[in-house]
């Protein structure tokens, strides 16, 4: 018994207070800190907007020097990590892997699973920041069959990423400064969400007092998903599907259809109902990186741009408010780059990690901080008395 608000999907619970991001769906605003991410993404880096959503504020020059410095310094796995990613089957999805290993860091790094201490949560939000892209590129080279690349300490956050994704042995592999710089741009846009589904799962792990290991682990479980940060990959997959652009009239019609499940994957938003602003910035980093590797006759590419013309002019979608989401360009950026789509969500949850990681200190540092518990609308038999066997 008892009387409980019914909100399945959470539409207007809030399940926590919070001083890191701030979104207004209507006016299609979102602010870090209450930084526009605009700004952020046009003025700033990744690593300096990890700083902020960590600590607060904006660093100085000597601030941001110790911290890159710190993350740097941590990019390294444990070498005897190598051999749980060869315990993988060798084609399994880098998701895969990456829930395996962040899960199994708890057992690789004993002295940061302590909640309590303050330094240990310190130490483990910089490993996994700094380690979070390792894993990812690893988890890609396993995934394709190509041997580990290590980090190199003097590339900055984004450049060493490409680098241990692409490199190959034997072969110098220069990384090019525009594309580091969308790679860049990706990761800021990803950074923080408020109480999406994976960092609402991170928060409910965590409350039971879990290491922060394992509840990230659960985050990138849970972003896995297609309506969440796995559409990047089902939207890429979807363009695949339709093919040329003629094919795209069939498509939206399929989508309008209330009995086909099928729905324009990276269109719509729960919160946002104007436009997402971070879909603003990726488009203008698709067309600068399309630019510069000269795949404008992409079929692929060329499709999405007519689906997104289609689609915007269609009244269904203008009705329902559903618009182009960061997950539609930043698949077209990351085909361009030459990512599989089997990695996009594994960049979608690196770069989430600092919002994860800086919401997870935030509810360690909350007194009000509760295990979360929600309860039920419970609509099954009421009470009666057991059968038995011979009697059913
Ligand atoms: N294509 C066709 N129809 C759609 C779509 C779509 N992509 N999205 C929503 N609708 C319709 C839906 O059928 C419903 O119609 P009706 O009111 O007639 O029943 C209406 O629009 C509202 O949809 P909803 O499912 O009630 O809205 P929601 O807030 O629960 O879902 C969403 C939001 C993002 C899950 C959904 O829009 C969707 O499935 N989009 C495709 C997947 C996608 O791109 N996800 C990425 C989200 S952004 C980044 C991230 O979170 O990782």
């Amino acid at each position: 018994a008892g009387v409980f608000t019914y909100d399945p999907g959470f539409t207007s619970t809030a399940a926590c207070d919070s001083t890191i991001t701030f979104i207004d769906g209507n006016k299609g605003e979102l602010l870090h800190r209450g930084y526009p991410i605009d700004q952020l993404a046009g003025k700033s880096h990744y690593l300096e907007v990890c700083y902020l959503l960590l600590y607060g504020e904006l660093p100085t020059a000597a601030q941001l020097e110790d911290f890159e410095h710190r993350v740097t310094h941590h990019t390294m796995l444990h070498e005897q990590m190598v051999n749980f990613f060869r315990g993988f089957r060798r084609d399994a999805h880098p998701m895969a892997i990456m829930v395996g290993v962040v899960g199994a860091m708890s057992a690789f790094y004993h002295d940061s699973t302590d909640i309590n201490d303050p330094w240990q949560r310190e130490v483990a939000s910089i490993r996994l920041i700094a380690k979070m892209p390792t894993i990812a590129a690893w988890a890609f080279k396993y995934h394709i069959g190509q041997p580990f690349v290590y980090p190199r300490n003097d590339l900055d956050y984004a450049s060493n990423f490409l680098r241990m994704c692409f490199s190959v042995p034997a072969e110098e592999y220069e990384v090019n400064p525009v594309l580091s710089r969308a790679m860049d741009r990706i990761f800021t846009l990803h950074a923080d969400h408020e109480q999406n589904a994976s960092t609402s799962t991170v928060r409910l792990a965590s409350s039971s007092g879990a290491n922060p290991f394992a509840c990230i682990a659960a985050g990138i479980a849970c972003l896995w998903g297609p309506a969440h940060g796995g559409a990047n990959q089902a939207c890429l997959e979807m363009l695949r599907e339709i093919g040329t652009p003629d094919k795209i009239p069939e498509y939206i019609a399929r989508a309008k259809d209330k009995n086909d499940p099928f729905r324009l994957m990276g269109f719509g938003h729960r919160v946002y109902k104007n436009f997402d602003p971070r879909a603003t910035v990726m488009k203008q980093s698709a067309d600068e990186v399309l630019e510069l590797l000269g795949v404008e006759n992409n079929p692929i590419l060329a499709t999405a741009k007519e689906l997104e013309k289609q689609a915007l002019a269609d009244p269904y979608f203008s009705e329902k408010k559903l618009f182009p989401n960061v997950d539609f360009y930043s698949g077209i950026i990351l085909e361009a780059m030459g990512f599989p789509t089997s990695m996009f969500t594994p960049i979608f949850a690196l770069s989430r990690t600092v919002g994860w990681i800086s919401q997870w200190k935030e509810q360690l540092g909350d007194p009000q901080m509760k295990i979360g518990r929600p309860r039920q609308l419970y609509l099954g038999e009421t009470e009666r008395d057991y059968t038995d066997i011979e009697d059913r």
